[in-house]
């Protein structure tokens, strides 16, 4: 029997929504053996009143209305349908020839510690399964948790893949709602984790200040002055001295987070939007220093490559290690996300672990993720 390990060219497509909640990306992914190759994406937005109310509903003050929960579920994943059939339309490819998608879901809340830790994720599979007839995987941080891990980060075993180089020492950076680094180390070993708040914390505050969803080129944290007090008060956060693994959520840092630490609302908005950026490049800075001292070069990922000024902070922090985007390396910054979901979906029909317990924490490998079966061929 052929199994799909021995199938040349396979396409799968996976479906990412992150913490910042900018937009549902897709990638339509082919593989030759286990090695990804892009052929499609697509950026899908989420309807506005659709955004508010996930976010609502991801807020810790946020009181939990189960129907309110069950509605968002199905929503979110007639929305991750739509991302799909979208970029199936796009591409010209059919349905029946893509083995399955790997759908992340839209994390509502990520507890990856204490007596029982959890995360949730949503956007039911089910209605994914049934409105595009592909088989879905989805649901993949839990087996991870269940094992004692982090359920996060889940890119470095793509990022290894990828972007390794045999005898050097590399760090990759995703700058997404939250920032998390994987050390690609000259030896083979890899190590990742999240460094703590990056365009979810930047976002949040130019909204509430602007009305706008994100600080375009970092154009309005330009306009202000860094506010070193603040900083040091926001450093101070025991989250950036825990030894890794060790992984967070907007949760976490959030909005509630600063006022906590400072009287923001007395302070001038462009100079907090400032000092944020800072909070951002430097703890990434730190991590890299601490935890990847020997790396050539350190190649940035998802929207916050984007960011010029926040890339030009990082720059100056991080030297002499360089910098780079890893289009450089010919990997779209914004889709590596998506094209992991796609390979963490085909690991798991594979019966193959998708997580790094080294990264992770886990007590072991995983195969993570659970498998929705599309209407057979036929059904109506
Ligand atoms: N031109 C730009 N200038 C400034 N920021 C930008 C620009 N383009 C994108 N961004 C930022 O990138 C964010 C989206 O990044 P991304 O999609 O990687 O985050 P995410 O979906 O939260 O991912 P993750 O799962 O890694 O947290 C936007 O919310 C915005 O803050
Ligand atoms: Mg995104």
């Amino acid at each position: 029997m052929l199994s799909i390990a021995d199938t040349p060219a396979m396409l799968f497509l996976g479906l990412m929504s992150g913490t910042s909640a900018d937009g549902i990306d897709a990638a339509l992914v082919s593989f030759e053996r286990n090695m990804p190759q892009v052929l499609a994406t697509r950026s899908h937005a989420w309807p506005a009143d659709l955004r508010n109310r996930m976010l609502a509903l991801a807020q810790t003050e946020t009181t939990l209305d189960l129907d309110v929960f069950g509605r968002l579920d199905t929503e979110i994943g007639n929305c991750f349908a739509d991302a799909a059939l979208g970029l199936l339309e796009q591409s010209g490819t059919a349905a029946s020839s893509v083995v399955a998608i790997g759908s992340h879901g839209q994390t509502v809340r990520h507890r990856p510690t204490g007596e029982f830790p959890f995360t949730l994720q949503l956007g039911d599979p089910s209605v994914i399964a049934e409105r595009c007839r592909i088989d879905v995987v989805a649901d993949f941080r839990r087996a991870d948790i269940a094992a004692g891990g982090q359920g996060a980060p889940l890119l470095p075993a793509l990022h290894a893949m990828l972007l390794r180089t045999p005898g050097r020492t590399r760090a990759v950076l995703n700058l997404g709602g939250i920032a998390n680094i994987t050390v690609l180390a000259a030896d083979g070993d890899v190590r990742g984790f999240d460094t703590g708040p990056a365009n979810g914390l930047l976002d949040a505050w130019c909204q509430r200040q602007l009305g706008e969803p994100f600080d375009r080129d970092g154009v309005f944290a330009g306009s202000g002055q860094l506010l070193p007090g603040l900083l040091e008060g926001l450093l101070a956060d025991p989250y950036f001295a825990l030894p890794p693994p060790k992984s967070t959520g907007r949760e976490y840092f959030h909005l509630g987070w600063l006022a906590e630490r400072a009287p923001v609302a007395t302070l001038k908005p462009a100079d907090v939007q400032a000092t944020l950026l800072e909070l951002t490049a430097r703890s990434v800075a730190n991590a890299v220093a601490q935890h990847a001292p020997g790396a050539d070069k350190v190649l940035v990922c998802g929207g916050g490559v984007h960011n010029a000024r926040l890339m030009q902070r990082l720059e100056e922090l991080l030297a002499p290690h360089s910098l780079c985007s890893t289009a450089e390396h010919g990997i779209d910054p914004d889709f590596l996300e998506a094209t992991a979901f796609a390979w963490l979906a085909r690991q798991r029909l594979l019966k193959l672990p998708g997580n790094l317990p080294a990264v992770t924490g886990a007590r072991g490998p995983r195969v993570l993720g659970a498998i929705y079966s599309a209407p057979d061929a036929g059904a109506s």
